[in-house]
């Protein structure tokens, strides 16, 4: 345990420890650093040794190692029965819970099946799964020879054997388990404490998220709101085409909720530093209220996510509707017009990401982690959220976070038909969601079934 980490627990009498420390040997642990560049940028605390291991103190409290991490739970959350520290799992719907179970059936179909043989010496233990398998085993321990016996004796109708299946079925990965997986899929390109400075991480362009400062790219959000539990989930399936971030469908639905919930602890721990370190003060030095204050605002714009959902309630235009052509004339003028939605100075008169204003305005071409980024070649179709239509609507809506490309929505013009002052409307962002298909399309194309179900048909 942090030496310094008794201090801030004395002080925030009304945060109560939730995580016990207990240390298992892994194979490389990991260990979060604290964030170097926020730190040189209050010249106070960068001077102050003693301070910076009072804030690595206090992180730890507030979320544990990178190799056991841990919300702590305030009495306000318990009272409205918000726990972090299952995050992911309650907000499953039943039908999530239940797609979620068929997914672990099909992942751990093997085990099932010598189960229901009822040979559980042919149960293999499953990969990156320790706390399933340690449950396991402690089942098969107390296991009757007879796996039809009642688990339960006052339930006559569900056997050991039930009871077994269940634990693959209904697994849901533990934060320890969770982290452990993190550190063998993610940590060599996002880093221990999700800096995006893994040690691949030089060679990539667009270089792996650093998810500190809570910036994220691909939401079905507007206001810049934090993602929402399926954004994550859904990066995590689908991957970022023609970028280094892979699909990891190979892993469970519960594996996968598992790493979105640690993403977001991450992001969290990060956001809540970054406040830390802009606030800290030496004559004050760590103040445990202001902490608690820090963590529970961070906290509280992660719970609100879905408030900033883009709802779309009329019928989503389909491509191969009557009046597409018009669509797409509208939406050109909308894109060239400097006065409308200007999409030209970025994008380039073909779309071919060659604007003027990328090579005359450095803030333009720069992202809010301070990379160089382009703007896309729009002809060649590449669509990183998503290409249904729904999908490119959103973006050109909202924008993409941490990037130059605006939000849309009620933004100003001047319409490029009536030359009259007004906001743009969500029929405008249609238009130029049908000419920006267009430009990589020879023709409007017809929707198809895969582009109602999200998957990208690159
Ligand atoms: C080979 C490198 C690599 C690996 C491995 C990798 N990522 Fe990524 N990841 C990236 C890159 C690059 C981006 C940024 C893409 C962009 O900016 O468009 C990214 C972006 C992300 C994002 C941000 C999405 C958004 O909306 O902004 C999340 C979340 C994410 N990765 C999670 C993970 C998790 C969890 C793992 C492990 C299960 C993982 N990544 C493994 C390279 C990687
Ligand atoms: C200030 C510059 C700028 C303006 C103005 C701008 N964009 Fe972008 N746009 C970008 C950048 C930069 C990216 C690439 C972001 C990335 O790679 O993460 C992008 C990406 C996109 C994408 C790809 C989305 C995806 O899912 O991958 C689309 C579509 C797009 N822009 C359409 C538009 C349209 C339509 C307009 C006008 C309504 C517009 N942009 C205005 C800078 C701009």
């Amino acid at each position: 345990m942090n030496r310094n980490r008794h201090l801030v627990a004395l002080g925030a009498a009304s945060i109560a420890l939730a995580a016990a420390c207990q240390f298992e040997p892994t194979i490389v642990e990991l260990h979060y650093s604290l964030n170097e560049e926020a730190i040189q940028s209050n010249n106070l605390l960068a001077d102050d040794k003693n301070a910076q291991e009072h804030l690595s103190g206090a992180l730890e409290f507030l979320f544990g190692t990178a190799t056991n991490p841990s919300y702590v739970v305030l009495p306000d959350w318990r009272d409205e029965e918000f726990d972090p520290n299952n995050w992911g799992y309650y907000l499953l719907s039943d039908e999530e819970f239940d797609a979620l179970k068929e997914s672990n059936a099909w992942t751990y179909r093997v085990q099932i099946a010598a189960i229901e043989a009822g040979d559980l010496d042919a149960v293999e233990e499953p990969r990156y799964a320790g706390d399933l398998w340690a449950r396991f085993q402690s089942l098969v321990a107390d296991a009757p020879d007879d796996l039809d016996e009642p688990f339960d004796e006052d339930d006559p109708e569900w056997s050991y054997r039930d009871e077994l299946i269940a634990v693959f079925e209904s697994y849901y990965p533990n934060q320890r388990t969770t982290a452990d997986l993190y550190r063998q899929q993610c940590f060599h390109c996002h880093g221990a404490e999700g800096g995006g400075n893994g040690s691949t991480a030089d060679f990539l362009n667009p270089r792996p998220r650093d998810y500190r400062p809570g910036t994220f790219k691909f939401t079905a959000l507007k206001d810049k709101a934090k993602p929402r539990h399926a954004d994550l989930v859904r990066i995590l399936k689908e991957g970022i085409y023609t970028t280094a971030m892979p699909s990891f469908r190979r892993f469970s639905d519960a594996q996968l909720n598992a790493l979105a919930d640690y993403v977001r602890l991450l992001a969290i721990r990060g956001e809540t530093e970054i406040l830390m370190i802009a606030d800290f003060d030496p004559d004050e030095g760590m103040v445990p209220e202001l902490l608690q204050e820090n963590y529970e605002l961070v906290v509280d714009r992660w719970r609100a996510a879905s408030d900033s959902m883009i709802e779309y309630d009329g019928d989503v235009p389909r491509y191969d509707d009557h009046d597409a052509a018009e669509r797409i004339t509208r939406g050109e003028e909308l894109y060239l017009s400097e006065k409308a939605a200007n999409c030209v100075k970025c994008h380039g008169l073909e779309g071919r990401g060659d604007g003027e204003s990328v090579k005359n305005n450095p803030d333009d071409a720069t992202d809010d982690w301070g990379d160089p980024i382009k703007p896309r070649d729009l002809t060649r179709g590449v669509f990183r959220f998503g290409r249904r239509p729904i999908d490119i609507y959103r973006r050109i809506y909202a924008g993409i976070n941490g990037t130059p490309m605006p939000e849309h929505f009620g933004m100003q013009i001047i319409d490029p038909e009536t030359a009259e002052t007004r906001n743009m409307t969500e029929d405008d962002i249609w238009d130029l969601v049908f000419f920006v298909r267009s430009l990589s399309d020879e023709k409007p194309v017809v929707h198809t079934e895969t582009e109602e179900h999200g998957e990208a048909s690159h």
